[in-house]
């Protein structure tokens, strides 16, 4: 199919005197006002504006300067036509956006020339336009793939790891749930806005499930022993925080993204810290417990109540869970993010099945 030019010019035997040059080769819209011109584009998207600068009523930089104003048309190639050849005015016409610009009377040849080789420019501009956001989907989506690939075996290695202890793997998809749901619910209250961001968001969950990656070198014997740990068994098993940045920097220290392996490094050797000191690996109290980790933290008991584990039995009704946890306020859990936990009840129900 030929490319439409829009030829505008109130000089009747220009109009003529165009259409009569380019024909053969595209096919014409002719206009002889600028208001035609931009009635007629309001319908239409032609491959390239052959415009007259001089024209009563609305001159051709007025109609240029509303053609660029629109989104419909502002891509629109424009060839300037004009009775002088001044160069102020080949400046002007350039500045305003102009694609060429051809001095009347036409000379066939040029005129033919000029318009061949805009249209064929602007195509290749077209193509190429098209060729760089097709490359820069395909790199977005490359991108996606990559990452819900390592998301999964990040998923399952944490899982292995946890089936160890005989659970069911439910664990860490459960904790990184709760993760979700405590870090959108304090984002949702502008509470520690600073820090949560909607990326700090994304890596704390990407790096909820390597919480307990430490216990990859805890002895069977512990991890799956029924019942109380001795002291010095349970001095073994709070190692599972200490061994965990070894192991991450074996897992993830390639990757280059430093926020989310600080993130990470944070809430597996912080996890078991409690707001008021006592807890450990290194004792830290209060706000010097990273944020992901006091987070995590409240996930990961609220899961340990719920859940059945080796050593006992799930508790019930949640509400008891819920008040067990209440009491660690200000002793084991930070008080902001557990007053906000509370009221977390109902929407906990919700994704649990629990009817009221
Ligand atoms: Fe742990």
């Amino acid at each position: 199919m030929k490319n439409t030019i829009l030829v505008v010019d109130d000089d009747k035997t220009n109009l003529a005197l165009a259409q009569k040059i380019l024909m053969p080769r595209y096919r014409i819209a002719a206009s002889n006002s600028g208001r035609g011109a931009l009635k007629y584009l309001e319908n239409h998207h032609p491959e390239l504006i052959l415009l007259d600068i001089n024209m009563p009523d609305m001159d051709g930089y007025e109609v240029m300067k509303q053609i660029r104003a629109k989104e419909d048309t502002r891509t629109i190639p424009v060839i300037f036509l004009t009775a002088d050849n001044l160069a102020e005015t080949e400046v002007k016409c350039f500045q305003m956006g102009a694609m060429d610009f051809v001095t009347k009377p036409f000379v066939p040849d040029i005129l033919l020339s000029r318009v061949d080789k805009t249209i064929e420019l602007d195509q290749y501009r077209h193509n190429l336009e098209n060729m760089v956001k097709e490359q820069a989907e395909k790199i977005t989506e490359d991108a996606r793939r990559i990452s819900k690939i390592q998301d999964s075996v990040i998923v399952g290695m944490a899982n292995l790891i946890e089936s160890r202890d005989g659970s069911t793997g439910k664990h860490v998809k459960n904790t990184q749930m709760y993760v979700r749901m405590i870090a959108d619910e304090l984002r949702n209250r502008n509470l520690f806005e600073e820090e949560l961001t909607e990326e700090y968001i994304e890596d704390l969950c990407k790096a909820a499930p390597l919480h307990d990656v430490g216990k990859i070198k805890i002895p069977d014997s512990i991890l799956q022993k029924p019942g109380r740990l001795t002291p010095e068994e349970f001095d073994t098993m709070k190692q599972h925080t200490t061994h965990s940045s070894t192991i991450i920097q074996m897992i993830i220290g390639d990757v280059e993204d430093e926020h989310y392996v600080r993130i990470v490094e944070d809430i597996a050797m912080y996890h078991h810290e409690r707001w008021d000191g006592t807890g450990y690996p290194t004792g830290l109290k209060e706000e010097e417990i990273p944020l992901a980790a006091r987070i995590m933290s409240v996930a990961d008991v609220f899961d340990a109540l719920y859940e059945e584990r080796c050593y006992k039995p799930p508790i019930r009704p949640i509400e008891r869970i819920m008040q067990i946890m209440m009491e660690g306020k200000g002793t084991q859990f930070d008080p902001v993010i557990i007053d906000v936990f509370m009221e977390m009840l109902p929407m906990l129900k919700e994704v649990l099945g629990i009817s009221s």
